[in-house]
């Protein structure tokens, strides 16, 4: 076998996270401008070959967990193709899925049916009224739908994204936990990153997760710890006292969990990525396309990983976001 993928600081990376594009069915505010989205042409995004060769080769460097994002990633269609091709390569172990939920009516059944393993559903409001002040769609019910096609369909442990902004989505907090517990859904509140097409982020629109833990605790129900947590997964776990389900908080922000990070990204338009915050690109399609070898895939890989920054330094005075919005990039 390769070697595994080891940055400079000993970060081992056996996460990709496979954006199949740019498109998506709504236009959240934190990730998509809402007018005038230059999308890629369809000849510039990957072939699902394409994705399946860069996917082998990575598994050949210790990849073992993909993540299919966008974009919205049902709006690419035949997707259950993909899924199939991706289950067939050797050494991974998991594919996940990140979706808005809207198309999971649909396409619930096929998805389980190709061998998707796992799921999380993006939902930061349950009242339509603020979903459509986030997403400039209408459509939570076809999300709520979505759920429940999904567990229908078989699949378990769903995870609910919720990214939580100031002066906005105070109110859905509690009633998402409430929300989360009665249908067996594990809930993740995330914090509002800066990777809007407008940059019109400013850290006073974060609801830090220690805020966030403190209403849930206070108004749902306590928190315990949990022990033993990976720590290469971005949320912070608790359990609800009573048992019901837990609750985690993704603190990208106030705590980012860089020093564990595991994951490598590849853009529609298969651009290699070490981190959300990047501002360099490894250019995969052009290997494939140039009929590059194997070996030259694996030296791309390589290189992606050895300049990985040790972390992604929101903080610090010099921070430029990235030239790409969230759905440039695959979230
Ligand atoms: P699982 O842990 O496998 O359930 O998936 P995940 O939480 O890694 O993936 P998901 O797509 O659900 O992402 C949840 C949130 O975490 C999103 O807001 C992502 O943008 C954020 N996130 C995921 N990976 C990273 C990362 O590497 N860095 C940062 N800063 N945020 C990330
Ligand atoms: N900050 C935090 N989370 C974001 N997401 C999209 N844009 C942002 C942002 N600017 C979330 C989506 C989805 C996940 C892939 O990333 O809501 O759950
Ligand atoms: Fe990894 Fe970058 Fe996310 Fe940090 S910000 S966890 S380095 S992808």
């Amino acid at each position: 076998p390769n070697t595994p993928l080891i940055d400079r600081f000993g970060r081992v990376h056996t996460s990709l996270r496979v954006s199949v594009t740019d498109r998506c069915n709504i236009r959240c505010f934190y990730c998509m401008p809402l007018e005038n989205v230059r999308f890629k042409p369809r000849d510039e995004l990957l072939t699902f070959e394409e994705i399946t060769r860069v996917v082998r080769v990575a598994a050949g460097h210790g990849v073992n967990k993909l993540r299919l994002t966008g974009g919205e990633p049902l709006v690419r269609s035949n997707l259950g193709q993909l899924i199939r091709l991706l289950k067939e390569v050797p050494g991974i172990q998991e594919i996940a899925l990140t979706t808005n939920g809207i198309l999971l009516p649909d396409q619930a059944t096929a998805l389980k049916s190709a061998g998707l393993d796992r799921l999380n559903v993006s939902l930061d409001a349950i009242s339509e009224q603020i979903f459509e002040r986030i997403t400039r769609r209408q459509g939570v019910q076809k999300v709520l739908n979505g759920i429940a096609a999904a567990q229908a369909a078989g699949f378990s442990n769903i995870r609910l994204n919720a990214v939580a902004i100031q002066n906005l989505t105070e109110c859905e907090i509690v009633p998402l936990a409430n929300f989360a517990r009665e249908n067996d859904l594990h809930l993740r509140f995330i914090e509002f990153m800066p990777l809007d097409a407008d940059r019109a982020w400013d850290k006073s629109q974060v609801i830090s997760g220690r805020q966030l833990r403190e209403i849930i605790s206070r108004e749902v129900a306590p928190l315990l710890d949990v022990d033993g947590q990976d720590q290469s997964q971005p949320a912070v776990d608790y359990r609800y006292a009573d048992g019901r389900q837990r609750v985690g908080f993704i603190n990208s922000v106030t705590e980012p969990f860089c020093g564990a990070c595991n994951r490598l990204r590849i853009t529609a338009e298969g651009q290699l990525r070490n981190c959300l915050f990047g501002t360099e690109e490894w250019d995969a399609r052009q290997v494939l396309r140039d009929d590059g070898t194997d070996t030259g895939l694996s030296e791309l890989l390589n290189a992606c990983v050895q300049a990985k920054k040790p972390s992604h330094g929101i903080d610090s005075p010099e921070f430029i976001p990235p030239e790409r919005a969230m759905y440039q990039i695959g979230g």
